[in-house]
């Protein structure tokens, strides 16, 4: 791998022990990919506070929270003191939510250890944004823009929607780039990787949450891992439509970037997106796709009594909080049935300030923070069935609990919230 006199200096420890642990690890994880060189980055988003009993035990054990930074976030066994970071860096989800965790099966012992990581990473300057969402509380990369991003929802919506350029990295890959603004030039750093290959000729119309989803869904387990452009009748997609269409394309296959013909900004053109060559393989996507695709989301759900009703994933955005506030007011959730909404913590403000959170909590719903079901593997007790709004969601939590799930649009599910039973 070349580096320039700054990395090498950077390496050889003329910055302190941390970086120049950083630095070996960044260039040991380069080389593997077969990266010829680092790219700066200045936009880091990664996983680096302490939430589990393990980590606890850890930090008891083996040094306090430098110890677990050194091990798990840097590969180091040695015990280096952390600097504060040097990338714009945001904090992404956590196992738990720590303003309640009781639901989350959390002690309190795990909270309070919690809590002096979190203060920990404060201190080394990282942003808490605490949600796998970052892009919609004040981390929105600029097209072009070297990014060092974790988290497979965040990552396609950073390439495909605005245009900049991360590949899907880990804890110990964001925590070096935080310290040393370098990440692996490989990838989606690159021009070529980011050229479709896969086409997708739309033969219905795309327009709702519900409709991108299942789109993704059928997308994403097709490419897998490869690079789709989509064009035909697709309306304009907002924010939530583009979260919940990448989050199901990166959940059934692994995309990590996809073009939608005079939307996105690297496909002004079919040509373009594709580099001006021919597409390897083109398919339709029309009214059958879409059937087959829903009857495999809902794959698992057989009872139509429903435990637990499941928003957010990714994150809800404060107009989709805004709408389910909409769908409940003057309602209530049925006895049987919980509702939990899921969303960063700066927009759960924005919700509190603007009546939506009484409102839900008037209906008997609840708007939770920092974590999801799927990440804290929390749900109500006894819960065996869910519905959500998310293809995601869907397709993660049968595997991880065992639960039935149901999928459908947010109106469906306030509904089945509501009435405690799946109509849809
Ligand atoms: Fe976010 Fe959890 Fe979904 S982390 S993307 S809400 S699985």
């Amino acid at each position: 791998m070349k580096l320039t006199d700054v990395e090498k200096a950077m390496r050889d420890g003329d910055d302190g022990p941390a970086v120049a642990r950083a630095m070996d690890l960044l260039i040991r994880y380069g080389e593997a990919l077969g990266a010829e060189a680092l790219v700066e980055t200045r936009n880091v988003c990664g996983t680096v506070t302490a939430s589990t009993p393990f980590m606890r035990d850890f930090a008891m054990n083996y040094g306090g929270l430098e110890a677990v930074y050194s091990e798990f976030n840097l590969d180091s066994a040695e015990v280096v003191p952390i600097p504060k970071v040097r990338a714009f860096s945001s904090h992404l989800q956590l196992g738990f939510d720590p303003h309640n965790p009781a639901d989350m099966g959390v002690g309190e012992d795990v909270v309070k250890f919690y809590r002096r990581s979190e203060a920990m990473v404060a201190k080394m300057g990282v942003q808490m944004m605490n949600t796998c969402t970052p892009y919609q509380v004040g981390n929105v990369p600029t097209r072009g823009e070297h990014c060092a991003w974790m988290e497979s929802s965040a990552v396609i919506y950073v390439n495909s929607v605005l245009g900049a350029r991360t590949n899907t990295e880990g804890r110990e890959s964001t925590s070096a780039a935080m310290l040393t603004c370098r990440i692996p030039d490989w990838g989606y750093h690159r021009d070529e990787p980011r050229l479709a290959t896969q086409g997708v000729d739309l033969q219905i119309p795309v327009e709702s949450v519900e409709d991108w989803g299942l789109l993704g869904y059928w997308m994403g387990d097709w490419v897998q891992d490869r690079v789709p452009a989509v064009r035909g009748a697709m309306g304009r997609p907002n924010l939530p439509r583009l979260k919940h269409f990448g989050a199901a394309a990166s959940s059934s296959g692994g995309v990590e970037m996809y073009h939608l013909v005079g939307i996105t900004p690297e496909a002004p053109s079919w040509e373009v997106a594709f580099g001006n060559r021919p597409p390897q393989e083109v398919r339709a996507y029309g009214a059958r796709e879409r059937a087959e695709t829903m009857d495999r989301i809902n794959a698992t759900g057989v009872d139509r009594a429903v435990d637990y009703v499941m928003l957010g994933c990714p994150h809800y955005t404060i107009e989709q909080i805004w709408e389910a506030a909409n769908l409940l007011e003057g309602r209530h959730v049925h006895s049987n049935t919980a509702l939990w909404l899921w969303t960063p913590r700066a927009i759960k403000d924005l919700a509190d300030r603007n009546g939506y959170t009484n409102i839900i909590e008037a209906a008997g719903g609840r708007i939770l923070t920092d974590s999801c079901s799927a990440m804290s593997r929390a749900v109500p007790p006894g819960t065996k069935v869910i519905a959500c709004d998310s293809a995601k969601q869907v397709h993660y939590l049968p595997a991880i609990l065992g639960v039935q799930a149901w999928f459908g649009t947010t109106s469906q599910c306030i509904d089945a919230a509501c009435t405690g039973r799946w109509h849809g």
